[in-house]
C-alpha cells in the first residue's frame, strides 16, 4: 500500500472527535456576519462606499477564517497527523504518550500503528478546549476505533506527568500546550516530556502561537535534531494568526 493511500485510510475515523475550542469558530462566524451587515448599511444607508468595501472584505475574511477553522478541526488535522504517523515508521512495540489527548483524535490514530505497544493519553478534560471533552468519550472512541486494548488514559496535568523517567519511545502533543497560559508552565511541560522519554526517544508537537520558544527550550534541555516547521493550510485555525507549527526533537542516547 502506498503511503498516501495509507494516510488517507487513517484519516477516515470512526470515533467522534468534537470541535477544538468550539467558541472560536462561533466568534469568527458571528463577527463576519455582523461586519458584512455593517458593510451593507454603509453602502445603502450611510452612503459610504469606502467603509462598505472595507467592512465587506473584513467580513468575508472572518467567514473564511471560520470555515478554515471548522475544516481543520473536523478533517484537516486528521489528514496531517495521518501523514506524520506514516512518516514516523513505527515498529508497533512502542510506548507512546499523547499530552492533552482530548477525545483521542491523535492518540487513537497512534494506537492503530501498535501491536504490542501502548498508547497512553493524559488530559484534564477541559470542555472549553474541546467540545464534549471527557475520559468516557475518549474510551468510547477507542472502542469505536477498535483500539481500546492498546489505550490507557490518565486524568493528569501535563506539567506533572505521573510517569517514571524514561518510560516512552514517542511523546506527542497536538494543539494542547498553548492552553497553558504561563510560559513557566509551558516550559515545565516540555521538561516533563523530555524526562519521560527514553534515551533515543522522539518528541513531536503540533501547536499554535509560541512554538519557536518550544524549539529554543528543547535545545536548552539538550534535545538534538530540533526542528520547527510551518504545517500546511489543512492545519490552520484561520490564517494568519493561528497557523499550526510542528516541532520535532530527539532525546540523545
Ligand atoms: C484543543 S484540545 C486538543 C485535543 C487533542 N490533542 C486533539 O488534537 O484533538 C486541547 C486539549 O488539551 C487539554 N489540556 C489543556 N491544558 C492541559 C493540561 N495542563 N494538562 C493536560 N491536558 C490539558 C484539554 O483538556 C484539551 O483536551
Amino acid at each position: 500500500m502506498s503511503s498516501s493511500v495509507a494516510s488517507q485510510q487513517l484519516a477516515q475515523r470512526r470515533g467522534d472527535y468534537g470541535f477544538d475550542a468550539p467558541y472560536v469558530p462561533i466568534i469568527f462566524l458571528c463577527v463576519g456576519l455582523a461586519v458584512i451587515v455593517l458593510g451593507l448599511l454603509a453602502f445603502w444607508l450611510w452612503q459610504s462606499p469606502l467603509w462598505g468595501i472595507i467592512c465587506l472584505l473584513y467580513g468575508v475574511y472572518m467567514l473564511l477564517s471560520g470555515a478554515s477553522y471548522i475544516y481543520t478541526t473536523r478533517r484537516g488535522k486528521f489528514q496531517v497527523w495521518a501523514e506524520l504517523f506514516v512518516g514516523l515508521n513505527l515498529r508497533g512495540d512502542e510506548q507512546i504518550l499523547d499530552m492533552g489527548c482530548g477525545r483521542g483524535a491523535v492518540l487513537l490514530m497512534a494506537a492503530h500503528f501498535l501491536n504490542e505497544g501502548k498508547a497512553t493519553g493524559v488530559d484534564i478534560w477541559s470542555t472549553s478546549d474541546q467540545s464534549g471533552n471527557a475520559r468516557e468519550v475518549t474510551l468510547k472512541n477507542a472502542e469505536r476505533e477498535g483500539v481500546a486494548k492498546k489505550v490507557e488514559l490518565y486524568t493528569a496535568d501535563m506539567r506533572e506527568l505521573p510517569f517514571a523517567n524514561g518510560t516512552f519511545d514517542l511523546v506527542m502533543s497536538s494543539l494542547a500546550i498553548h492552553n497553558i497560559s504561563q510560559r513557566e508552565g509551558r516550559d515545565k511541560t516540555l521538561e516533563e516530556a523530555v524526562r519521560v522519554l527514553k534515551p533515543g526517544g522522539r518528541l513531536i508537537i503540533a501547536d499554535i502561537r509560541v512554538t519557536k520558544r518550544y524549539a529554543e527550550h528543547l535545545r536548552k534541555l539538550g534535545m538534538t535534531d530540533v526542528s520547527h516547521q510551518l504545517l500546511d493550510w489543512r492545519f490552520w485555525y484561520g490564517a494568519p494568526w493561528v497557523m499550526t507549527n510542528l516541532v520535532k526533537a530527539n532525546k540523545p542516547l
